[in-house]
């Protein structure tokens, strides 16, 4: 075996970048003809990362060799086409290289003086998100790690701005003590929000939960009955509403729910991890009408954005709501000045700068990339179900945006056309559960996909549901394997 030679803090970089970002280009261009998840082969090679710690440090060169070596098979292909699980996007070119780019840079964007490119950035990216989602352009953007963290900062500045209103200081006082607030919810809500209630002090049983139609859509109607119900009507409330629901992609209906919640003052924050970009075409937004009357909405860039990992953002109608909850001490409130600094607006202090992905995305898409982006996902998504139904398996849900539902038979023969068709690698779905019956999901947030990947991946479906018995026919061979991910709480990432 070949020594390395020990790692030199003056190993040349310029080498070492190049070779980089040489085997990321391979490994980008060998997407489109490898099976999507690894095989048994390439996750054997695992073994080769699991050395002891070493003494003295290896090579920079070496270690780059490695990770892609035995590394890079066992990636999920996510950036390619053919990856319909959870709701992943890929990654635009353009964010991909000025990612790469601002990773060398390695500037921390908690203030404008930690760095003024950074800053500059993400106020034009925050601005360009704001037009393209019309949204108020007194609003605010700003970049966190996920939409669980957006949902979080929403749930949190609903929470100290509503007590604020209810004279009660939380952020100094604590919620020991603190008025009651109503939070209502669809009953379908995403369970990011629990866990934002949870980790805001609110608690996950605090939720009021209001009744949903048959696509996951809050009754809207209902919101007074429920208010009502929880005894104390008159306290100080939150709407937790979403835009695409995590398996059906429906959006709640935002005008009733602002009509309603505007005569009591009521604060309403909207989960739009990934259904918030439907604002941004125009044959999607009446799906969003009167989604700009909300107090705040999270969103992701990692989803339909197609920036890298991890992006998501926090929109806020008045940002001075946010600067409240997040900024590091009181005296910070004072004299913000024109610049909305990240470290006063999120949770965190020091941050890379988010925003420059989502900067570089929206610059090479444009308003008109950006739009055909949604329109082209949900026509492919419209493909598989219209390709599906003809093959003569279930569409669950009415394919509004990107999101599919079908069913192929029984819960255990659609759990095992999902298994069979991840094991057979030509695209991997996962398994949800909708309405009290299993399904498999895909979510078209790829830009990568292409009509040829729908067509490839419908035929392999159809031949997954042939193999697994489920096509209608005779069980064909008893299946073992399960689905991976069968957890219907995994299914909501
Ligand atoms: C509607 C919704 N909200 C929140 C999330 C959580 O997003 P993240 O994984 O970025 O925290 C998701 C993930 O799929 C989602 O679909």
């Amino acid at each position: 075996m070949n020594k390395t030679p020990p790692s030199d803090p003056n190993d040349p970089i310029s080498g070492l970048l190049i070779d980089a970002a040489t085997r990321a280009e391979q490994y980008l261009e060998s997407l489109s003809s490898r099976r999507v998840g690894p095989d048994g082969a390439a996750l054997e090679q695992l073994d080769r990362f699991d050395e002891a710690f070493p003494e003295h440090g290896e090579s920079a060169a070496s270690t780059l060799a490695l990770l892609d070596e035995a590394g890079s098979p066992n990636t999920m292909a996510s950036p390619g086409g053919r990856y319909f699980g959870f709701v992943n996007g890929g990654t635009l070119p353009a964010s991909l290289a000025a990612h790469t780019l601002a990773s060398a840079w390695d500037q921390n964007s908690a203030l404008s003086v930690m760095s003024p490119v950074a800053s500059k950035l993400q106020q034009v990216a925050s601005t360009w998100i704001l037009e393209a989602l019309s949204f108020p352009s007194e609003g605010g953007a700003f970049f966190v790690g996920s939409a669980t963290v957006a949902n979080l900062c929403g749930v949190v500045a609903a929470r100290d701005h509503l007590l604020a209103e209810a004279g009660y200081d939380v952020a100094a006082r604590g919620l020991i003590g603190a008025p009651k607030i109503n939070v209502l919810a669809g009953s379908s809500v995403h369970s990011t929000s629990a866990k934002a209630l949870s980790i805001a002090g609110l608690g996950r049983a605090c939720v009021h939960s209001v009744p949903v139609d048959e696509e996951g859509r809050m009754r809207a109607d209902l919101l007074s009955e429920v208010a009502q119900a929880t005894g104390k009507p008159e306290a100080p409330t939150m709407v937790l509403a979403q835009a695409g629901e995590v398996n059906s992609g429906a959006f709640d209906p935002f005008d009733e729910i602002a009509n309603w919640a505007e005569q009591r003052n009521a604060w309403v924050h909207v989960d739009g991890a990934f259904g918030l970009w439907a604002a941004a075409s125009e044959s999607k937004r009446h799906l969003v009408a009167g989604l700009d009357r909300a107090n705040s909405w999270a969103t992701d860039g990692h989803k339909w954005l197609n920036v890298p990992y991890d992006s998501g953002v926090i929109l806020v109608r008045d940002p001075s709501t946010l600067r409240r909850s997040m900024a590091v001490s009181a005296a910070y409130l004072v004299d913000e000045g024109a610049i909305l600094e990240p470290m006063h607006h999120t949770p965190q202090s020091s941050q890379r700068a988010r925003g420059i992905d989502a900067w570089a995305a929206l610059r090479s898409l444009g308003r008109t990339g950006l739009q055909e982006l949604v329109d082209r996902t949900c026509a492919h998504a419209r493909r598989f179900a219209e390709a599906l139904t003809s093959a003569g398996f279930e569409v669950l849900n009415d394919v509004v945006l990107n999101q599919v539902l079908v069913r192929f038979g029984t819960d255990e023969q659609t759990a095992r056309v999902i298994a069979t068709l991840q094991e057979d690698g030509t695209c991997w779905c996962g398994p949800t559960v909708w309405r009290g019956q299993g399904a498999m999901r895909i979510s078209v947030s790829s830009w990568a996909t292409t009509n040829e990947d729908v067509e490839r991946s419908v035929a392999a479906m159809i031949s997954a549901a042939g193999v697994a018995g489920a096509a209608g026919g005779e069980a064909s061979g008893a299946h073992e394997t399960s689905a991976r991910s069968t957890n219907a709480d995994d299914a909501d990432v």
